[in-house]
């Protein structure tokens, strides 16, 4: 893999898996060879904005993540379906490190990964155990948003972790507030999706989601990623060895 980008935030509801759903579709679309893993382990929803049946993918050797829209995808819902997968502490790391463990993702470009809310069990073994892991981080102008926020790009500053922007997501009117937190870390603020009435019903269908404003605008602030595709990042440690 020559890049892993955790999508991020620690608030929920702001559009993370949106954001890494839609991110993998547009760096796949760029010819760039793509995996996308929702580690949500309890609410997973990439699959539902991708429109991607879940079935219990083949094995051989490990676990072939299936293959829609030329993006390899993971997710507890292959295994789980319907059904809740309710899980705390050490179920939570053991699901992850299967996870993990058992995907033959072949060479990528890019692994996007869909992280959970919080700063919880999840998200803290991910910082663990992924390495070279860039961050993402989505915000919007809320401010109860942008004080959770602020929180978690704090911790990925403590822990030194790479950082590739902010994203302001549902911009309904024009406000500084993201880009004045993105100032303070001192980060890059990489632009904003529209709140966009359109997703709603182009949720689970992958052409429609393609022409939506909010992709749109997306692809512009993933600019960034493709300028620097080229080439493999320098391997580092994990920020949180
Ligand atoms: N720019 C936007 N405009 C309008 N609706 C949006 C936008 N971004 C996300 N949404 C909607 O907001 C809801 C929450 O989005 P999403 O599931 O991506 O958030 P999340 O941060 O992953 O939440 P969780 O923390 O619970 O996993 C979804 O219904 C999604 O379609
Ligand atoms: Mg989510």
């Amino acid at each position: 893999m020559k890049r892993i980008i955790a999508v991020t935030g620690g608030k929920g509801g702001i559009g993370k898996s949106l954001i890494s759903s839609t991110l993998a579709l547009v760096l796949s679309e760029r010819g760039l060879r793509t995996g996308l893993l929702d580690l949500d382990l309890t609410g997973p929803s990439d699959h539902v904005f991708l429109g991607l049946e879940t079935c219990f993918p083949s094995e051989h050797f490990g676990i072939d993540p299936p293959t829609h829209h030329d993006i390899h995808c993971m997710s507890i819902a292959h295994f789980a379906g319907k059904s809740p997968s309710p899980l705390r502490g050490e179920d939570v790391t053991n699901a992850l490190i299967e996870l993990l463990a058992i995907t033959r993702w072949g060479d990528l470009d890019f692994l996007v990964i869909d992280m959970p809310p919080g700063l919880g069990d999840a998200t803290l073994d991910a910082l663990r155990l992924l390495r070279r892991t860039e961050f993402l981080v989505v915000a919007t102008s809320s401010r109860v948003v942008l004080e959770t926020v602020r929180k978690t790009l704090r911790l990925l500053t403590e822990l030194r972790a790479g950082i590739v922007g902010v994203v302001e997501n549902m911009r309904r009117e024009d406000s500084p507030a993201v880009q004045g937190l993105a100032r303070e870390f001192d980060v890059p603020f990489l632009g904003a999706l529209p709140f966009d009435e359109t997703l709603e019903g182009a949720t689970g269908d992958v052409s429609r989601l393609a022409v939506t404003p909010a992709v749109a605008a997306l692809r512009r602030c993933a600019s960034v990623l493709f300028a620097r595709a080229q080439g493999p990042r320098p391997v580092g440690e994990s920020p949180c060895a």
